[in-house]
């Protein structure tokens, strides 16, 4: 099979890949492409395929598997997203009960208090950057908050955060990688001598105290890490990706301006149109994997696209409408299988409650026509714009 080198596609792939994902898809469900920083991996663009492989043990989550390890787990620690059963399963059972649909919900009030002083505000100016503005505050202060992370850290926190998920070098995400670590270690360290709170990462810094064997200082960095990272750089996205679909479809913005029904289907039209991660983090083969006709050979690194899978008339008919009454059952914005998002409950709290506070508070939403072009993030992990400017 021909290697698709996806640097010829050019800006044009970073605005809008799904074009190129409908005609990858039409000669198979999985491609061998060059990414843009030069890796070569197995694509899968097909939803029924790209489902299966989410929720197949034969793709590994471990590098080891491939004969390496990949930096952010050589630098900070086993986390979630890099682990098999049964250490997953282990690490997992330790925090998934903090992130119950209950216990989320517990934290509406929270949510809604913050985007309300956030909208606040904005509102004098009759301008903003959204992302700046409500789409990147609110969840890096509700994850901040429930982990225990000082708010002033959070400025330069997100400098790292994003260099790691959207790296635009290999020695700028390295150095990224390497500051967070160092950052985490003070301040779990700055949290073992102010003693237990009640925030999450102290009560598992003390549940690891109590009882030595259950998680490493490794895991409990490694842990704190993707929980930071993967709290708010994915949310940021919903609402800006999502904000930005409504204004581009009129039609769908009014009904949903009628009946706020419709806003929990419409969210989840937002995160299976254009969500927050567009391939899911990397997978290899333990042995050679057959994917449609093709068959991916042992130790390779597979992609699955969550966005192409979204998109595939197969599964979801006429894919490039953008449609909040429509049955959005089985998206893989939050992946599928043992690696399933465990923050969807609150991600999608947070979603609704920005964006129906922010379409009642400004009733003439628009996207800002003297913004200029949108600037996309890199690379093929996350899908959103750094900067969304509106007016009302
Ligand atoms: C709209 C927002 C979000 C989206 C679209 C999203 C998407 C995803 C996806 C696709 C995965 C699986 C990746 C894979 O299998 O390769 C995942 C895993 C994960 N997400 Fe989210 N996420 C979101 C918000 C959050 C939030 C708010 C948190 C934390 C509080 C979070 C924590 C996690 C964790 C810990 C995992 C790893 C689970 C595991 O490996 O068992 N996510 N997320």
């Amino acid at each position: 099979m021909a290697t698709v080198d996806l640097s010829e596609y050019g800006e044009g792939f970073t605005a809008d890949p799904y074009p190129y994902y409908a005609k990858l898809r039409e000669s198979g469900p999985v491609h061998h492409v060059r990414t843009s920083l030069g890796a070569e991996v197995w694509l899968i663009v097909g939803h029924a395929e790209a489902r299966a492989a989410l929720a197949d043990p034969r793709l590994s989550k471990s590098s080891s598997t491939a004969g390496y390890r990949m930096l952010d787990e050589a630098v900070i620690g086993p986390y979630l997203l890099v682990l098999d059963p049964p250490d997953h399963t282990r690490l997992r059972g330790l925090v998934a009960r903090e992130f119950t649909g209950r216990r989320v919900q517990a934290l509406r009030p929270r949510v809604q208090a913050l985007t309300d002083q956030l909208l606040d505000a904005m509102a004098p100016a009759g301008h903003a950057d959204l992302v700046d503005a409500l789409a990147f505050p609110l969840p890096i202060t509700v994850i901040c908050e429930l982990l225990g992370v000082p708010a002033a850290d959070r400025d330069t926190f997100r400098a790292w955060s994003r260099e790691i998920v959207a790296p635009r070098r290999a020695d700028e995400e390295n150095a990224a990688v390497h500051a967070l670590g160092d950052y985490l270690d003070e301040l779990i360290e700055d949290k073992r001598c102010a003693g237990p709170t009640d925030d999450l990462l102290s009560g598992l810094l003390h549940t690891r105290l109590e009882d030595g064997d259950r998680l490493s200082a490794a895991e409990l960095r490694a842990m704190a890490y993707l929980l930071l990272v993967a709290g708010h750089e994915t949310t940021v996205n919903l609402i800006a990706n999502g904000v930005r679909a409504l204004l581009a479809h009129p039609d769908q913005l009014a009904a949903l301006r009628a009946d706020f029904g419709l806003l929990d289907g419409a969210v989840e039209e937002m995160l299976r149109f254009d969500g927050p991660v567009e391939t899911g983090t990397a997978r290899f083969a333990r042995e050679p994997v057959p994917v449609g006709d093709t068959v991916i050979p042992q130790g390779a690194t597979v992609l699955v696209g969550l966005g192409a899978g979204d998109r595939d008339p197969d599964r979801f008919p006429d894919p490039d409408r953008f449609d909040i009454r429509r049955d959005t059952a089985g998206h893989l914005a939050f992946g599928h299988g043992i690696h399933y998002c465990l923050g969807a409950p609150l991600a999608r709290l947070e979603g609704r409650i920005a964006i129906r506070a922010l379409l009642e508070r400004f009733p003439s939403l628009t996207l800002d026509p003297s913004a200029g072009p949108l600037d996309w993030l890199p690379g093929l992990l996350m899908r959103g714009v750094r900067r969304l400017p509106v007016r009302w």
